[in-house]
């Protein structure tokens, strides 16, 4: 399987602030951001695997700035780190007030996502060609994040053992 670079799986959107999308501080709402970030992101594992994807994991999303109805708001993603059938997806936010021209680095977000074969087993995926700068950073640094990755996967199922499913009123 032929290595992609990390354009090669890019998604770019661009959009506006509307009322719905507002929490009670007139802030675009947290939720909504992580659920766009998550479609993005299933985009761009789609691109690089070309194959059927499910998220496996949110690693972080971190909200470094808040985003007003005066701002823009882009987000770009790509695939920037592979395992065997494993893909890191990493989001960048960035809001820009529109009538100052102000850009500022709104959220960032690390995604796992799997690519799954016909009958929905975890399948192989293409590695990865980084190219500009900010791609070489996070491919060198993306071996290190898989690795804490399994650790805390492996923590959440120890601890999950401890979980109840009974009905909570029962
Ligand atoms: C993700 C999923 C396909 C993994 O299946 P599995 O049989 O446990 O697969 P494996 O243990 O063989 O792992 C396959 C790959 O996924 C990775 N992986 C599995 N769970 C992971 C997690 N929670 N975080 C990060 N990577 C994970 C493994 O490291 C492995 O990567 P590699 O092949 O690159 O080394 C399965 O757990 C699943 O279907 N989960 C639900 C996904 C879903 O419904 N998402 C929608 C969100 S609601």
């Amino acid at each position: 399987m032929d290595a992609k670079t990390c354009n090669e799986s890019r998604v770019v959107r661009t959009s506006r602030i509307f009322p719905n999308d507002v929490n009670n501080h007139n802030t675009l709402f947290g939720g909504k951001l992580m659920s766009d970030i998550d479609m993005l992101a299933s985009i761009t594992a789609g691109r690089h695997s070309r194959k059927e994807c499910v998220t496996a994991s949110t690693d972080s999303v971190d909200f470094l700035s808040p985003i007003t109805p005066k701002d823009s708001v882009c987000m770009e993603s790509f695939v920037t780190w592979t395992g065997t059938t494993s893909m890191e997806v990493f989001v960048k936010v960035i809001a820009e007030n529109l009538l100052t021209g102000d850009r500022k680095i709104a959220a960032t977000a690390f995604l796992t996502f799997v690519a799954l074969d016909d009958n929905g087993q975890p399948s192989g995926v293409p590695g990865i060609i980084p190219e500009t700068e900010e791609e070489k950073k996070l491919f060198e640094t993306g071996k290190e994040r898989a690795e804490k990755r399994k650790l805390h996967r492996k923590n959440s199922k120890e601890l999950a053992s401890y979980f109840t499913t009974r009905k909570p009123w029962e």
